[in-house]
């Protein structure tokens, strides 16, 4: 069959994550070290998909073009394809027409992590070729999602964030389209929110008796679009990391699942696994706990961290109490004042979350 292109969609404002994101792109966030949108990248090309374009927002789209790259480090060829205002989903895939070139396509959304990748579920499109494949998964809160009713195997309904949820099977970001698609994205109307949604029209490629199929996601998967989630990504994802330890460790020690990448210097500090630290961070007097990414040149001195993801250039020193389920963005310094009385000082960005017991 013909080439089957990628589109991923890293375009959209990225509110929710603020402050993060406040000046730099939510699908660059590092989940174990590495930006959320390289592991669709990796996905996809694992699928076969080699050609990938990427739609990107005039605020943050240079910072991912610059980041990811022509596609040559991923084995892929990258085109980036602006997108001036986030209209939604379906508008993305018309702005994206040209690139698509009226072929079928499989669209990731650039905040989406798939456990076991996409691999069976492209070929299982590639051999049955239907007008759309959607990936479905069971979740707690299908409120918060594109959410399907289902009569036996087949499709009848697909609601966006309904307030009522018809089910708790929610729409993965993952989804194979034929050229079908483009005429029922341009038939639609902006939804209550302001956006074309891909769950209307894939709905109305439904209503026109076209071909729409399902597949369901076993392995893990996560919207890392809230602060929470990216937590949770950020676990499940060294849940599966292997040893390697290349920094330097002087009277430390590490236990367990540890990435230690070159150029990190642990001295006097115990690293529990799984976690991750990056290169030329520096872990002084520390601990550094499970479920732990600490990003290339951060500091962490006389402190004690855990399930926590912490942003290149950032530093923690001379905390009386543990750190634990935060995220700490680009060059925060979070430190103890000297001498009595007992003070914190820090220096943290715009819209932070600060909890002091
Ligand atoms: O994650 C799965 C969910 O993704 C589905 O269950 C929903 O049906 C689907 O509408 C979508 O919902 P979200 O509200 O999570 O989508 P979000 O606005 O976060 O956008 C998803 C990705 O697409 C994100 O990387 C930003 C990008 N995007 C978004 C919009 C609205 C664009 O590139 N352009 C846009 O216009």
């Amino acid at each position: 069959m013909e080439n089957l292109k990628g589109l991923i969609l890293s375009g959209g404002a990225g509110t929710r994550l603020r402050p993060i994101t406040h000046t730099s792109a939510k699908q660059l966030v590092p989940v174990a070290n590495k930006p959320v949108l390289f592991y669709g990248i990796e996905a996809l090309v694992e699928a076969g998909v080699k050609e990938i374009g990427i739609v990107i927002a005039p605020e943050t789209g240079s910072e991912i073009a610059s980041t990811t790259g022509d596609g040559s480090a991923f084995g892929a060829s990258i085109t980036y394809i602006d997108q001036t205002e986030p209209l939604g989903l379906a508008h993305a895939v018309l702005t994206a027409e040209e690139f698509l070139q009226d072929g079928p396509f499989v669209m990731y959304l650039g905040d989406n992590l798939l456990r076991d990748g996409i691999t069976a579920l492209v070929d299982a499109f590639r051999a049955s070729r239907p007008d759309a494949l959607i990936l479905l998964t069971r979740v707690p809160d299908p409120g918060n999602y594109g959410v399907a009713e289902l009569d036996g195997d087949r499709v009848v309904r697909l609601v966006e964030k309904p307030e009522f949820p018809p089910s708790d099977l929610a729409l993965v970001g993952v989804y194979m389209f034929g050229p079908s698609i483009f005429e029922a994205a341009k038939a639609i109307k902006p939804s209550g929110r302001g956006e074309l949604e891909i769950t209307d029209a894939i709905q109305r490629l439904i209503d026109g008796g076209k071909r729409v199929e399902s597949h369901r996601v076993l392995g893990w998967w996560k919207d890392t679009g809230q602060l929470d989630d990216m937590l949770e990504a950020n676990r499940l994802v060294l849940e599966d990391i292997e040893r390697s330890v290349d920094g330097e460790l002087v009277d430390s020690k590490v236990e367990g699942r540890v990435v230690v990448e070159a150029g990190a210097r642990l001295e006097r500090s115990l690293v529990r696994g799984p976690a991750i630290i990056g290169a030329d961070a520096r872990i002084t007097d520390a601990y550094v706990g499970p479920y732990t990414s600490i990003d290339s040149g951060v500091t962490v001195s006389r402190a004690e961290v855990e399930h926590s993801i912490l942003l290149s250039g950032s530093s923690v020193s001379d905390l009386d109490s543990r750190m634990e389920a935060s995220l700490l963005g680009r060059n925060v310094k979070l430190s103890r004042g000297d001498g009595l009385p007992k003070t914190l000082r820090m220096i943290v960005g715009d819209n932070a979350e600060i909890r002091i017991p």
